[in-house]
């Protein structure tokens, strides 16, 4: 649970009621405070690629007499969602022009409105991770300063349940994922591999195509990848830890792992246990097609599979089991990038390729000593 103080950035440092809450926030134990005269000077701080935690986020308006344009100032990645719910729910346009009928503050998940006309809150409740607060005008300043530190409050108190709801679920999932393996006896440390290298492989990827997936979204990516082998739990042991090749109808139970897989994490409703479903059904579908069970192809396949199927065959390949060594470094790299490159995408697999010294280094680090890998399979 997170128990940093929050960063505290206001635009206009002369404006009374900023500098009320300015106080009110000073009181209540907010550090790192930040003054900015200008929204142009705010533009770093909206937009930069380091999440602040518990960032205060203020916008500005013509409520405040301030003739710039109503800017919303948000915590990371809440920019888009922000924008895109006013823009959806308001009406209001992508360059956010000033809106003389409704001026308002937002910040770090929670948006007060202050507005001059009645707004029907059954218009803006169904987006559960937005506090949304509504504060007809006019209003004195101080209501307002208060009305903004309460909702604060709330949205810290949401942050911190939703942190919670998120660490018991994580418990959970690394149970079920940790029972699997101990299952399994062949694949040692293979769940735990392929969770932090489709963490990596995942940063890398979104920072090179340049889209946003946030801190959290690599944490629930890696969680949801520890259960792609899941449905191994229907296999039968004698099969999950045959020493030797599968047989035609043993290899046709094997593959039934990807169903079953998410049959079992479906319909949750739980969005990281709905992400690790569809990630368990299709981790060994081909972007070129010919995978299974789907026989899906392309863009059909969602990102997160795929990068997770790339993770799981370069573990498969270079990782040692009690039937097989592992392959050499070099060969791996090969039959990924060459031998199979049409199950790829190929912008991911460039990706792949250009970090595929610090994945390596990755992987030997998630690696134990021959001896340890044989106390764990009781050899
Ligand atoms: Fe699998
Ligand atoms: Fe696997």
């Amino acid at each position: 649970m997170s128990t940093s103080k929050p960063d505290v950035h206001l635009l206009q440092p002369d404006n009374a009621c900023n500098l009320t809450l300015l106080r009110l926030l000073q009181a209540e134990g907010a550090c790192c405070l930040s003054i900015y005269t200008s929204v142009q000077e705010m533009r770093p701080i909206r937009w930069g690629d380091k999440k602040q935690d518990g960032q205060i986020l203020v916008l500005e308006s013509e409520w405040l007499d301030d003739p710039e344009p109503l800017v919303v100032v948000e915590e990371g990645n809440k920019a888009s969602e922000v924008l895109a719910f006013l823009q959806v729910r308001l009406g209001l346009r992508r360059q956010m022009v000033p809106q003389p009928q409704l001026p308002m503050m937002a910040f770090a998940g929670g948006v007060l409105l202050l507005s001059n006309r009645r707004i029907n809150l059954y218009q803006i409740d169904d987006s559960p991770d937005l506090i949304v607060d509504v504060l007809e005008t006019p209003v004195k300043k101080g209501t307002l300063a208060k009305r903004l530190l309460t909702l604060w409050y709330r949205v810290n108190t949401h942050r911190r349940l939703q942190e919670e709801i998120f660490r018991r679920t994580r418990v959970l999932m690394e149970t079920l994922a940790g029972a699997i393996e101990q299952r399994d006896q062949t694949t040692g440390h293979h769940v735990q591999r392929v969770a932090a290298l489709s963490r990596l492989l995942a940063e890398r990827y979104y920072q090179t195509i340049g889209k946003r997936y946030s801190e959290a979204d690599l944490d629930q990516l890696a969680l949801a990848a520890a259960l792609h082998d899941v449905g191994k739990i229907a296999t039968p042991e004698s099969i999950l830890n045959k020493p030797g090749k599968l047989n035609n109808a043993e290899d046709t139970d094997m593959k039934k792992h990807a169903q079953k897989g998410h049959d079992l994490l479906s319909d949750t409703a739980i969005e990281v246990m709905n992400l690790a479903a569809v990630i368990a059904q299709q981790h060994h579908e081909r972007y070129g097609g010919g995978g299974y069970p789907g026989g899906l192809c392309g863009e059909r396949i969602r990102k997160e599979s795929q990068i997770v199927a790339i993770i799981d065959v370069m573990d498969a390949l270079l990782a040692e089991r009690p039937y097989k060594k592992g392959l050499p470094k070099d060969d791996a790299y090969r039959i990924i990038t060459e031998e199979n490159k049409n199950h790829y995408d190929p912008v991911l697999l460039n990706v792949f390729k250009s970090y595929w010294p610090e994945l390596y280094r990755e992987f030997l680090q998630h690696t134990p000593p021959v001896s340890s890998a044989c106390n764990l399979f009781h050899c």
